[in-house]
């Protein structure tokens, strides 16, 4: 094993390898995963695992539990949707981890390996839709725990080596866990002393090894190329430890956590009734699947999901799309606007909510088909014309970021669908990144 992560499965009279557990499920549930630089020699009885060395080592034969074996599309027609759809049960599942809901207070699964009081900076290093899981929570341990946060792309970061201050954390963001870019910058981070946990999704992989914590998400295994259940459980999971973080450093109160802790509380049950709107996004993404080129706009924790609305929308419709902070349009993408582009605004009601629309009044100035996502006090103050109004329920801010992240979802693989590509496998992506 060198770079990409290699497992051993165990049959009966039969040995197999591939990349994971899930590769490995159609034909047996003992898996023993190779270390960096262990290599293996097979035969039908068994297998031989020498390390870099060639010193003969043991790698512990893990039994996969059966829930990790539940891979198949069911009744939905791909998993990207079947995996859409798990959202409410799978966010309820992952926060069961995180928070008990009666006492009202954050319980993290495991004891971190640091203060969060006296922490000197966060550094958030992910990729992709993981990398916007991150972006989000930014802005939440800012506002919640005053804690500076910095966060960069893992290929950006590993190469340019940033200075990290003592008493500095590092938190990895990765569905696979096994991301080259985001397992090297790990590594760095470690050789800098920092100390290093990984929110994961599978909590074998090489990252969940190697870190000092892990925080796991429990979204159970995500098919789809395209990450969706991955992606909100993560949030659930980084606000959570935002909570937690606020409450440690003495910014947010008992009545502050009480009161989020219920928020996070009430999400699958808005997570659910936002798939309800599904029959109304299908309609609209007829009309998307017409198009070339989408824009998405948003602020403060909501511009992450506007990254990501546009991200989701390339990758499995190949529709050219662009995510941007909504004050940066008259910064330059403004120029594109004319009457065949659809903006999506992703606009609740929040304090930022009339600086959304004043830009949305500069896209409909130039004949830009607005989208606006809201909720039914932003749909009824908006005055400005828009090609649809997508009305999601009332919630309270701090949980908007995971929900507005369904609509986007449903609109990007309802599009996908109408094109006619392979929302599963798109073109040229691999669901774990394992190489640069
Ligand atoms: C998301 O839809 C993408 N397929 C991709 O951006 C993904 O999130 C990224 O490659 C990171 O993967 P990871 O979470 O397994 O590290």
């Amino acid at each position: 094993r060198r770079g990409s992560p290699l497992a051993v499965g165990y049959g009966d009279g039969e040995m197999y390898l591939g990349s994971d557990a899930i590769a490995l499920a159609p034909f047996t549930d003992r898996v023993a995963y190779l270390e960096e630089g262990d290599w293996v020699e097979i035969r039908r009885a068994g297998a031989v695992v020498h390390d870099e060395t060639d010193a003969v080592v043991t790698r512990p034969i893990t039994v996969v539990s059966a829930s990790a074996f539940q891979v198949d599309r069911g009744n939905y027609r791909h998993f990207m949707s079947k995996e859409i759809h798990e959202q409410p049960e799978v966010i309820g599942h992952t926060l069961a981890h995180y928070l008990d809901l009666s006492a009202g207070t954050v319980r993290l699964p495991a004891e971190p390996s640091f203060d969060w009081k006296s922490l000197s900076r966060l550094s958030i290093v992910a990729c992709g839709t993981a990398y916007y899981a991150g972006l989000v929570a930014k802005y939440w341990f800012e506002r919640w725990a005053r804690l500076p946060v910095e966060i960069d792309v893992a290929s950006e970061f590993r190469y340019r080596e940033p200075p990290l201050p003592e008493n500095g954390l590092a938190v990895f963001v990765s569905q696979s866990g096994e991301t080259a870019d985001t397992l090297a910058s790990l590594r760095y981070c470690k050789a800098q002393g920092q100390h290093c946990a990984a929110v994961v999704n599978v909590t074998t992989s090489t990252i969940a090894r190697e870190a000092d914590v892990i925080f796991p998400t429990l979204a159970g295994p995500e098919i789809g190329v395209a990450s969706t259940k991955a992606f909100t459980c993560q949030l659930s999971v980084l606000a959570s430890l935002a909570v937690a973080a606020g409450r440690a450093r003495g910014v947010l109160t008992e009545a502050d956590e009480a009161r989020m802790v219920a928020a996070l509380g009430d999400l699958p049950g808005l997570v659910l009734r936002t798939l309800r709107l599904e029959p109304q996004i299908e309609k609209l993404a007829r009309d998307v699947a017409k198009v070339n080129d989408v824009l998405y706009l948003g602020r403060g924790a909501n511009y992450p999901i506007a990254l990501e609305g546009a991200l989701k929308l390339k990758e499995i419709s190949y529709i050219h799309a662009e995510g941007y902070a909504a004050g940066e349009l008259k910064h330059g993408p403004i120029a594109l606007i004319d009457e065949t582009l659809p903006v999506v605004v992703i606009a609740p009601h929040d304090a930022l909510y009339e600086k959304t629309v004043s830009n949305m009044q500069e896209v409909a100035a130039r004949g830009g088909r607005i989208v606006l996502v809201t909720d039914a006090r932003g749909a009824a103050e908006n005055s400005v014309a828009t090609l649809q109004t997508i009305v999601m329920p009332d919630m309270d801010a701090l949980v908007a970021p995971i929900v507005y992240a369904l609509p986007i979802q449903m609109l990007a693989y309802h599009t996908a669908v109408f094109m006619g590509t392979d929302v599963d496998q798109p073109r040229n992506l691999a669901k774990s990144v394992t190489v640069e």
